[in-house]
């Protein structure tokens, strides 16, 4: 331990290094289950979690090789419903819809036979999975969609793919905490630290003081590999893949989508994502760049151009915001969850494109390791030493 007098060591229960959605929902579930906590985040509320479409989609982003990530975000959504009414309880709104929670579900459609084909094939995997959705002809789907391209062939619905509005979410989480009260630094930690015997001690923070505390989650995004002390000792793979993402606004009464669309335009998939106050997220691009987080010119124009074409009438909406962020991913494409090797240590990582489905079964795996509820069954192939 570097030198820290006496009085500037503030001691709690449970540290959470980070405070995107993950971070925030495990610092008030703890603080809730009666933990003293402490979330520290130079910028809480912000990174990818504040870039976020927040699609609560599992079926939608299922693939045939991930069924276990599939099956922990289905485990999530079942959650969402509860964990939306205690924290719109907690944090003092009216109700859900102060989260911005739709449950229209979601249309992927289809431009022309290899689409179409894709979506058949989707179909099956979310046969295989066990997952509900069903194939629609054109007509159908412009009957759901109105504005939608003519071009379009085919859809599949998945009625059970819903979205919160994550900057919203943010907002209530950080109320929530503050409701319980947990405790919110603006400071990021430089490093875990063990005592000389080899024990968890707690975290030393970017502004030299330090918390003591009996356990310290990880829920960095992507700035793990920055946290020095213990941290340098696990092996926790997480990389940043960064995502474009643009906010258009309708006028207000204007209803442009009724439910969330996806589609691979020529090549580019696109997703449009419509809140009940005129806003319509376009999303996002995929790009292994390090930890650039520039948006690109290119970038706004690939997804302007499908989201466009997908939805002729998006033209005419304003351009509110162009923005990018880097996904905390894993070379699995599943979160880190648990606890670590060193007692008192636990991961909420690498959540990728699923932090914001995934945040109240995170919280509820890292939970069950601070002793308070069930390891959620779904989370064991998530286990965070899976790497070491
Ligand atoms: N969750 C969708 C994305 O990361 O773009």
């Amino acid at each position: 331990m570097t030198a820290t007098p006496l009085e500037e060591v503030d001691v709690v229960d449970v540290v959470v290094v980070g405070g995107g959605i993950v971070g925030l929902s495990i610092g008030w579930r703890a603080a809730a289950a009666g933990r003293s906590v402490v979330v520290c985040d130079p910028a809480p509320g912000g990174g990818a979690s504040r870039a976020a479409a927040g699609m609560l989609a599992p079926v939608s982003e299922a693939r045939a090789a991930e069924g276990p990530l599939a099956r922990l975000g289905l485990a999530s959504l079942r959650r969402w419903p509860g964990f939306a009414d205690e924290l719109v309880a907690d944090a003092g709104l009216a109700g859900t819809e102060d989260l911005g929670l739709r449950r229209e579900g979601t249309l992927q459609v289809a431009f022309d036979d290899d689409d179409r084909r894709a979506l058949e094939e989707l179909a099956g995997v979310h046969r295989e999975l066990g997952l509900d959705s069903e194939l629609l002809g054109a007509r159908r789907c412009r009957e759901l969609v109105p504005l939608l391209s003519p071009m379009v062939r085919a859809g599949l619905l998945v009625p059970s793919d819903w979205q919160v509005d994550p900057r919203r979410v943010l907002r209530a989480l950080i109320g929530a905490l503050g409701a319980r009260g947990g405790g919110l630094r603006a400071q990021g930690v430089r490093a875990v630290r063990a005592t000389a015997g080899g024990e968890l001690w707690g975290v030393e923070l970017d502004d030299a003081t330090c918390l003591e505390a009996a356990a310290v989650v990880l829920a960095p995004g992507v700035g793990v590999d920055r946290i020095g002390g213990v941290v340098a000792d696990l092996r926790l793979p997480v990389r940043p893949v960064k995502g474009e993402i643009l906010r258009l606004r309708a006028a207000p009464g204007d209803e442009v989508l009724p439910m969330t669309v996806r589609a691979s335009v020529k090549g580019q998939p696109v997703y449009l994502v419509p809140r009940l106050d005129g806003e319509v997220v376009v999303g996002a691009t995929m790009q292994e760049a390090g930890a650039d987080t520039a948006v690109r010119a290119g970038g706004v124009l690939e997804l302007l151009r499908a989201a466009i074409e997908l939805v002729p009438g998006l033209g005419e909406l304003a351009l509110e915001e162009t923005l990018a962020a880097a996904r905390p991913t894993t070379p699995d494409n599943g979160p880190l969850l648990g606890p670590t090797s060193l007692v008192g240590l636990h991961v909420a990582a690498g959540h990728y494109r699923g932090g914001v489905l995934l945040a109240p079964v995170s919280a509820d795996a890292v939970l069950a390791g601070l002793g308070a509820g069930e390891m959620p069954v779904e989370a064991s192939p998530f286990d965070a030493g899976r790497y070491s």
